[in-house]
């Protein structure tokens, strides 16, 4: 069983890596933070909560919101590809009241910020080594994990590992060089990579394999590629897939607008618990990956020294190769385990 502490700023597929890290069996989800990114702290943390509810784990998770803002760089939003509170045109999700409400009435409703739960979940999973380690995996920009690091450094020896959605090796979205998450918040991404501490990062040259394609999406509709007919399925079968599929829908019109994809979006964070789930489902290599600070043009561009420039100790921190990347997906398998949460979820 892994131990999950999942951070992230719902957004589309977000949302999709909580649906995951609820139902993958071998995933113990010990809490969810949230953090500025697709759209503001506020909707993040709300978003959240409404995912929890409406995939339903509102009564067992608690979110616990974060970073208003990067540590150093104005804050930025993606209303363009998120819409403007960072779920835009998912249909039938909860209202916030009605998401808040739940989240306020479990026992231990103490309103632990987002370092503090984490630091609280690390703590009790541990146990001073008598425990087990938490996996601290990231949807977002990296500041609240950062911040973790920097506030309890005495709780590393305590993590698994990070794995976090982010960066890209030659490729960016949100500049020419650098991919939303890490262009973000550079000065995290560069904190969380030099904490020695096994990491994984997710970079847009693997995201970019999880398409929801119309056949993968014709399944998501009924759990089935064919109805009876013989004919694809047009219509969802349950509520939480129509979700589900209003979800899809407005993600992939943003991505085939804004990045001209024509073949379906890709669900970005969801690779993140998948890995923490099944790693084999990648292929990859580790890498001394560091961020662009300063560039006029690249800054947040994530830079793997795939030459092996840099010498490095056999360290996951700060002069080590720092960071297994992962560049592979086997695309069939991870569609097969989505579409098994999502059928998962619909027996609750
Ligand atoms: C990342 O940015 C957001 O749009 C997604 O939620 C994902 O975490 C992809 O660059
Ligand atoms: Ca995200």
């Amino acid at each position: 069983m892994n131990n999950v502490w999942l951070d992230c700023d719902p957004g589309h597929d977000d949302a999709i890596a909580i649906l995951l890290a609820i139902h993958l069996r071998n995933i113990n989800l010990l809490g969810v933070s949230t953090v500025h990114g697709n759209a503001d702290a506020k909707n993040s943390a709300a978003n959240a909560a409404r995912c929890l509810y409406a995939f339903a784990a509102a009564h067992v998770v608690r979110v616990h919101p974060g970073a208003s803002k990067p540590l150093l760089r104005p804050v930025r939003h993606d209303s363009e590809i998120h819409g403007a509170d960072g779920l835009g045109g998912v249909e039938g999700l909860p209202t916030v009241a009605d998401a808040g409400v739940h989240a306020r009435l479990l026992p231990d409703a103490d309103h632990l910020t987002a370092i503090e739960a984490l630091a609280r979940a690390v703590r009790q999973s541990w146990q001073g080594g008598r425990g087990q380690k938490v996996a601290v995996v990231a949807c977002g920009p990296l500041t609240n994990v950062a911040l973790f690091l920097s506030v309890y450094p005495e709780l590393l020896e305590g993590v698994e590992q990070i794995v976090f959605m982010g960066g890209g090796i030659g490729v960016g979205n949100r500049s020419a060089a650098a991919e939303f998450n890490i262009l973000c918040d550079p000065e995290a991404a560069q904190v969380v990579l030099d904490a020695n501490v096994p990491k994984t990062m997710i970079p847009l040259n693997v995201t970019h394999q999880a398409i929801v394609t119309k056949a993968i999406h014709a399944r998501l509709l009924r759990g089935t590629s064919t109805d009876a007919d013989g004919a694809a399925p047009t219509k969802a079968s349950t509520n939480l897939r129509h979700t589900l599929s209003t979800l899809i829908t407005f993600f992939k019109d943003a991505y085939e607008t804004t990045f001209r994809f024509k073949d379906g979006p890709p669900i970005h964070d969801a690779l993140t618990v998948a890995y923490v789930s099944d790693p084999t489902l990648f292929t990859g290599k580790r890498y001394r990956v560091d961020v662009e600070l300063h560039g006029t043009h690249t800054a947040g561009e994530t830079v793997a020294d795939v030459w092996g420039y840099r010498a490095c100790d056999g360290s996951w921190g700060a002069t080590g190769k720092n960071c297994f990347v992962a560049l592979e997906l086997d695309v069939p398998k991870f569609m097969d385990l989505f579409l098994d949460c999502v059928a998962e979820c619909d027996k609750v």
